[in-house]
């Protein structure tokens, strides 16, 4: 059962998240960094909350009916998929017609971008706020320290259901 471990928890990765898009704004606002502007302030608290088994082809299906991914009705929000062993993904609410489906950890230090990435759905970019990787809508790096893009996953999605393929 998912579980939101960020609950009442200071250190949960909501709380560091809420910390880093205030820091980001505060740095944003200064001038300092090139911060996403839609800045997610509602994630799992944990990377592992959402736990999701991939059928054998390589696939896994999700309804926002489902708690589990009830953020992703809300434009600009991400969650953060343990879809298999070793591959931890994010699903984005890109648009009101679009989730995007992106390998979950940033390739400059392998940190989990279901805690540091901010979506922006105005520019259809992520941003992971480690140090400011960007990456595009296919996951290519736009700028930053990542020495490559992140793997874009095919999604498909209509009437609330939707389907990712690894
Ligand atoms: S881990 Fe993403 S910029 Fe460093």
């Amino acid at each position: 059962m998912a579980q939101n471990s960020s609950a009442g928890n200071p250190n949960s990765g909501a709380s560091r998240r809420e910390f880093l898009c205030t820091l980001g704004g505060i740095a944003g606002c200064a001038g300092l960094l090139p911060v996403a502007t839609g800045c997610v302030t509602n994630l799992p608290g944990e990377f592992s909350d959402v736990k999701v088994k991939a059928a054998a082809g390589g696939t896994f299906e999700f309804k926002l009916s489902d708690p589990k991914f009830a953020d992703l009705a809300t434009v600009g929000k991400v969650v953060g998929v343990d879809a298999k062993p070793g591959l931890p993904i994010v699903l984005i609410r890109a648009s009101t017609a679009d989730i995007f489906a992106f390998s979950g950890l940033c390739p400059h230090a392998n940190l989990q971008l279901a805690q540091l990435g901010a979506f922006d759905p105005a520019t259809l970019q992520l941003t992971c706020l480690h140090q400011n990787s960007i990456f595009d809508k296919n996951g290519n790096v736009v700028s930053g320290p990542s020495p490559k893009g992140l793997t874009a996953y095919a999604v498909t999605f209509a009437n609330g259901e939707g389907k990712v393929s690894l």
